[in-house]
């Protein structure tokens, strides 16, 4: 049998190819079995992502060695699930696209690269390349894989989150039909599915949310979230049918590491640090003015969207992944205690050493004229409008119920935290 030294590739489904990556240390060499190859794994990835610590290194006969089936690990939430399985030793299965920025398996490193919070990888990683909106799926170069895939957990991550996508029929393509066709396929091969759905399959109801309820009769927001629901519609009956357990986790509003202060993708949070950036710019503030003029903001002060961090999230998400108790049960992963609007702006304000200079005031509604300012946090904040001004309460029952002291994995956003927060913004040219 042929193996690759550490991270292995197949782009065509047509048996290994060499490849000189950016880590340099690629090459490819007979050896008998994954667990043998875990000293070499973490070699490579202690030098690509400074692993400081050898220990938990697979010992041969252990029996520790899991498989995941990934998809979106190079997304925001998948590469942080995709660093965690490998530093518990999962063999990572990375299904995905390349693009005009780089093949698939550059992708994943580069997203897993900036993600580089694992102090120790122990598992190995496999990248193929599959398009979840072609068509036909092709698996050939999952099913080729010189490591055998059985027994797996299918962790269900990709996703089109747009909420206003270009074309609906794609990202339908995407949320709905390529997991039913993905679980579809791998029968025989899987013994669980994890599907990554949205707190907000809950839709245009209010209050309060339990995680055992999804069609309430409730109308969306947006096609995401429409696409979501029905996703869950038709995992639960096709898992039901092929009696695969599955569970369902429900993220509510991802927001940046608190960490690094990173987020891959543009999230709500980033959005209103940019306002207050913007209106700091515009009125040039630092130089010791205050504005005097009232500022308006089509809000609700007291609405809490749900944000959360992603370092948050992750770890429970795993915990309940690998539950027994979690097959055919539904989790919120929310913040169980989220700040209300007024509080997350003042903070924000309070980073920017802007909060006593100025008057921000939140209003039902704008009646125009507006200001310039006032149009540019409109337009900004308009597609999180329904978010900003959501009144769900989010029941984190079953997560309770399964992760130890789940509360304690959030934190309330702070003055530091957002600093951390600006600073990376600033750093990828978002805000000035
Ligand atoms: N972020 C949130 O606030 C949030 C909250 C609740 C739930 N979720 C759910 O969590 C999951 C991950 O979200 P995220 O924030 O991590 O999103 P993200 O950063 O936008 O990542 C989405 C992932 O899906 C992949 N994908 C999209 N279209 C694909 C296609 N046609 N073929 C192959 N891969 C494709 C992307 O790959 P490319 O880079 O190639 O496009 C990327 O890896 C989604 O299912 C989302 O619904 C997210």
């Amino acid at each position: 049998m042929t193996a690759g030294l550490g991270l292995f590739f197949t782009t065509d489904g047509h048996g290994w190819t060499r490849m000189d990556t950016d880590l340099g240390l690629i090459c490819v060499y007979p050896c008998p079995s994954v667990v043998e190859l875990n000293p070499a794994v973490t070699e490579v990835l202690r030098e690509t992502f400074s692993i400081s610590s050898p220990e938990g290194i697979l010992e041969p006969g252990q029996d520790l060695v899991k498989t995941a089936i990934i998809t979106g690990a190079n997304g925001f939430i998948g590469s942080h699930v995709a660093c965690r399985l490998l530093a518990q030793g999962w063999t990572v299965h990375a299904l995905g696209r390349g693009n005009e920025a780089g093949r698939w398996e550059d992708r994943v490193f580069a997203a897993m690269r900036q993600v580089g919070s694992s102090d120790e990888f122990r598992g190995s990683l496999f990248c193929h390349e599959v398009s979840l909106s072609a068509p036909e799926l092709n698996l050939d170069a999952l099913f080729q894989s010189v490591s055998p895939v059985s027994e797996a957990t299918l962790f269900l991550l990709a996703g089109d989150t747009r909420f206003r996508p270009s074309n609906p029929e794609v990202q339908r393509r995407v949320n709905v039909q390529a997991p039913v066709k993905l679980v579809g396929a791998l029968q025989g091969r899987i013994v669980r599915v994890i599907h990554v759905s949205t707190a907000y399959v809950a839709g245009k109801r209010a209050q309060l949310i339990r995680e055992s309820e999804l069609d309430c009769g409730q109308d969306f927001w947006n096609s995401y979230e429409k696409s979501k629901f029905d996703a869950e519609v038709a995992l639960t009956a096709l898992c039901r049918e092929q009696a695969i357990p599955l569970v369902i986790v429900r993220p509510s509003i991802i927001i940046n590491d608190r960490k690094s202060g990173r987020a891959s993708t543009f999230t709500h949070l980033n959005a209103m640090v940019e306002v207050v950036s913007r209106i700091q710019e515009y009125y040039g503030i630092l130089d010791g003015q205050v504005v005097s003029k009232t500022i308006r903001l089509a809000a609700d002060p007291q609405a809490s969207p749900n944000l959360a961090a992603v370092d948050s999230i992750v770890p429970p998400l795993l915990q309940i992944a690998g539950s027994a108790a979690a097959p055919g049960k539904v989790f919120h992963l929310c913040h169980p205690h989220p700040q209300p609007n007024q509080e997350v702006m003042s903070l924000i304000c309070e980073a920017f050493q802007v909060k006593d200079r100025l008057a921000l005031e939140f209003v039902a509604d704008i009646p125009k004229p507006m200001s310039h300012t006032e149009e540019m946090i409109f337009r900004s904040l308009k597609v999180y409008a329904p978010y900003l001004n959501s009144r769900c309460e989010f029941d984190v029952s079953n997560s309770r119920s399964i992760v130890r002291d789940y509360d304690s994995f959030f934190t309330p956003l702070d003055v530091p935290c957002l600093r951390k927060v600006i600073a990376f913004q600033r750093e990828h040219r978002n805000i000035p």
